[in-house]
C-alpha cells in the first residue's frame, strides 16, 4: 500500500480536484484506490456524490445517513474510539458502513463536519493514521491510498504527514507560490524530520498557459518555487519539483461537478502520476547534509 496525501496551507491550490481526479485515473488502470477526506469542509466528499447534472447521488446520501452516521461509523468515530486507548491500536469496526464502495476499484472515507471541532478535544491524534491504516489493511488491500488534506496543518493532517510515504504538494504559479512553498518545506522539515523523511514532490496546477507553453510569467514564478525546493533539498529534505503540470482549464474546474473524468486532460494526468512514480521509486538519495543529520543523533 503505497499512501499519497496532497497537502497545501495555501487554500484554493486545487488540492481536492486534483487528488479526486488522480484517483480516478489509477482506479481505472485496475489499481485498488481509497481516498481519505480529512477535511471537515467536505469537498471532496462532496465531489464523490455529485452526479453529471449537478444534482447528489441518491445512492452516497442513503449510505451516509442510514449507515455511515446512523452506525456511528465516521471518522469522528474511529478517533473517539482510538482516544480510549490511546496505544496505537485501533479497535474499531473497520467495514462497509465505514469506507465507501464508489466503484469497484475506488472506495472512499468520507469527510465529517465534527472533524472541526474533534481535534480541539482529542490531543493524542498523532498515530491516529498509522493504526487507521494498518486497521483498513486488516480489512481489505488498497494498492493506493489518498488523501485530500484541509488547507492547514491540524492534527489529524500531521498525523497523516507523520505516516505517508509521498506528499503532494499543488502550487498555482503565483505571486504568493514560493513563500507558501517555503513555509509548508520548512514546517515538514521541522516537524517531521529526523522521525519520518517522506518524498515531497511539488507541481504547477491552474497553470496559464500561451500558445501551449508556460507564460513567462508562470515560468519565472515556478523558477522561485523551484529554487526554493533546491535550497531544502540541499538541508536533506526529499523534494523535488516535478515537470508535469495542469494548465488553469473550465473543463478540469467543470469536471467535478460533472462527475466525469475531462478526458481531453488524460495524457496531463498520466504525465503527472508516471513522473510521481518514477520520483516515489527512486532510491532514496543520501545528501551530504541528510547523511550528518544521522551520523549526529
Ligand atoms: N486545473 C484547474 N483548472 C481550473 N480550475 C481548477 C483547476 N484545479 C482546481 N480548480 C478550481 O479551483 C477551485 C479550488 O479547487 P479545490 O477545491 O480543488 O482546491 P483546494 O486546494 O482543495 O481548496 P481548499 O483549500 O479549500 O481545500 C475549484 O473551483 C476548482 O474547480
Ligand atoms: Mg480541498
Amino acid at each position: 500500500m503505497q499512501t499519497i496525501a496532497t497537502i497545501n496551507f495555501k487554500g484554493g491550490v486545487g488540492k481536492t480536484t486534483i487528488t479526486w481526479l488522480l484517483a480516478r485515473y489509477v482506479a481505472s488502470l485496475g489499481q485498488r484506490v481509497l481516498v481519505v477526506d480529512i477535511d471537515p469542509q467536505m469537498s471532496l466528499t462532496l465531489a464523490v456524490q455529485l452526479e453529471e447534472d449537478g444534482r447528489l447521488e441518491r445512492r452516497f446520501e442513503k449510505w451516509y445517513n442510514d449507515r455511515h452516521l446512523q452506525l456511528r461509523r465516521t471518522m469522528v468515530d474511529a478517533l473517539a474510539q482510538y482516544k480510549i486507548r490511546c496505544n496505537g491500536h485501533l479497535d474499531f469496526p473497520v467495514d462497509q458502513n465505514f469506507i465507501y464502495t464508489h466503484s469497484n476499484n475506488l472506495h472512499l472515507i468520507p469527510s465529517v463536519v465534527d472533524l472541526y471541532w474533534l481535534e480541539l478535544e482529542y490531543k493524542c491524534v498523532n498515530n491516529f493514521i498509522r493504526a487507521l491504516l494498518n486497521r483498513i489493511d486488516q480489512y481489505t488491500q488498497y494498492d493506493y491510498v489518498l488523501f485530500d488534506c484541509p488547507p492547514s496543518f491540524t492534527p489529524l493532517s500531521y498525523s497523516v504527514l507523520s505516516r505517508t510515504d509521498i506528499v503532494l504538494i499543488p502550487v498555482n504559479p503565483d505571486v504568493f507560490a514560493a513563500r507558501g512553498v517555503k513555509i509548508m518545506l520548512e514546517g515538514l522539515q521541522h516537524r517531521l524530520q529526523p522521525w519520518h523523511n517522506p518524498k515531497i514532490a511539488v507541481f504547477m496546477n491552474k497553470v496559464r498557459l500561451f500558445r501551449d507553453h508556460l507564460t513567462k510569467e508562470a515560468s519565472g514564478y515556478w523558477a522561485h518555487v523551484r529554487a526554493i525546493c533546491y535550497h531544502q533539498q540541499h538541508r536533506g529534505l526529499s523534494v523535488r519539483p516535478l515537470a508535469s503540470y495542469i494548465p488553469q482549464r473550465t473543463d478540469i474546474k467543470r469536471a467535478i461537478a460533472r462527475g466525469n473524468f475531462p478526458t481531453e486532460y488524460t495524457q496531463l494526468f498520466i504525465n503527472l502520476w508516471n513522473e510521481l512514480m518514477r520520483y516515489c521509486n527512486e532510491p532514496e538519495q543520501v545528501t551530504q547534509d541528510s547523511f550528518q543529520v544521522t551520523s549526529n543523533i
